[in-house]
């Protein structure tokens, strides 16, 4: 995958600097990811795990992934690495791959919720590698978003969300995929995907040499047992429509502004009330643009956020996952 210009920044060995020192105080560090902004605490320290989660206003006993600087990083976290989950670190990290594996003795409650498995990820931003190898341990991370809310894509949006709850919120820029990685959990004979992400189903069947069972579903109305699947999760403020027609005549009507992410081109007659912005009909372009475009509509103070339905296919299938999970009634 390609960086933007933002992440091929040099990195500032300041910044670096404070990110740890921060850290190593047991403070909050918002970081960039490739996928979209992590609410970081050192994963050793319980206590500033649990900041996390007052800052979030997340559930406690929710699972937070580890984040890592390389695969030796992993060691005491998981209690084993195997063939299979080898065969993804070599493919995929550093790159938005979450793995689930049966906990290490490193893996305290705080961050497995309890469980018995540990999910761990070395990221691909550049500037949080950096900021993760010179940590030299583990850094827990959610996204860095208000519990239930659209994941953070840039610094800003980390600002806005949780504000003065944050000790420092290192800017990466942009972020790259623009979606939350995806989660394989490899603790059975079969790797499962818990969470699409732009790691799909086909490229870990290339390298595991079978395909991976598929986790909660995205759009039949089931979901599945991973926490944090919950279905309305994700969800700018007003209530988001995935529809395959825009019923524009009922638009016209409301009462007061409405948003349509469109796809089609607008139409020429359109009224002043409905805020029209038009989403990139390719399947990387969009997923990278999805939450800061949906944030941008719900900024406008909408009452509905219309979405034309993005295509079938396996390149589109994180974005009909998110979209399945705003659209969720609350
Ligand atoms: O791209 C990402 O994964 C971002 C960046 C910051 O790395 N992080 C992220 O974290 O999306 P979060 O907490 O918002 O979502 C992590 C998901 C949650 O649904 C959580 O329940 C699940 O991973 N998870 C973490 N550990 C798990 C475990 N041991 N078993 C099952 N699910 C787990
Ligand atoms: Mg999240």
């Amino acid at each position: 995958m390609s960086s933007p210009p933002d992440q091929q920044r040099p990195l500032d060995p300041a910044v670096i600097d404070a990110a740890i020192r921060a850290l190593r105080g047991g403070g909050l560090v918002a970081l960039p990811t490739e996928t979209v902004y992590g609410l970081g605490a050192d994963a050793s320290r319980p206590e500033a795990v649990a900041r996390i989660f007052a800052a979030k206003g997340r559930p406690k006993r929710h699972p937070v992934i580890v984040h890592l600087g390389d695969l030796d990083g992993l060691t005491g976290w998981v209690a084993e690495i195997s063939p299979q989950a080898r065969a993804l670190a070599d493919a995929f990290w550093p790159g938005p791959m979450t793995l689930i594996l049966p906990k290490g003795p490193l893996a305290h409650d705080g961050v497995t919720g309890g469980r018995p498995t540990v999910g761990v990820r070395v990221p691909g931003h550049p500037l949080t590698l950096a900021i993760l190898k010179a940590f030299g341990g583990g850094v827990a991370a959610p996204s860095a978003n208000r519990f239930g809310r659209l994941s953070p894509t840039t610094a800003d949006h980390v600002r806005t969300e949780l504000g003065e709850r944050v000790d420092l919120v290192v800017d990466g820029g942009p972020c790259d995929v623009g979606v939350e990685s995806t989660i394989i959990e490899l603790t059975g004979p079969k790797a499962r995907v818990l969470r699409p992400g732009h790691i799909s189903p086909e490229a870990i069947a290339a390298v595991l040499g079978e395909a991976p069972e598929a986790g909660p579903v995205v759009t039949s109305g089931h979901v599945g047992e991973a926490p944090g699947t919950l279905r309305s999760h994700y969800a700018p403020r007003a209530p988001v429509f995935v529809v395959d027609t825009l019923p524009l005549d009922a638009l016209s009507a409301a009462p007061g502004p409405v948003a349509v992410y469109g796809l089609n081109p607008q139409p020429a007659q359109i009224p002043s009330t409905v805020h029209w912005l038009q989403a990139p009909d390719e399947a990387e372009a969009y997923t990278r643009r999805l939450y800061a475009d949906l944030r941008r509509l719900d900024d406008l103070q909408v009452s509905a956020i219309w979405v034309e339905r993005p295509p079938a296919g396996p390149r589109w299938q994180a974005v009909h996952d998110r979209l399945y999970r705003a659209s969720a009634p609350r």
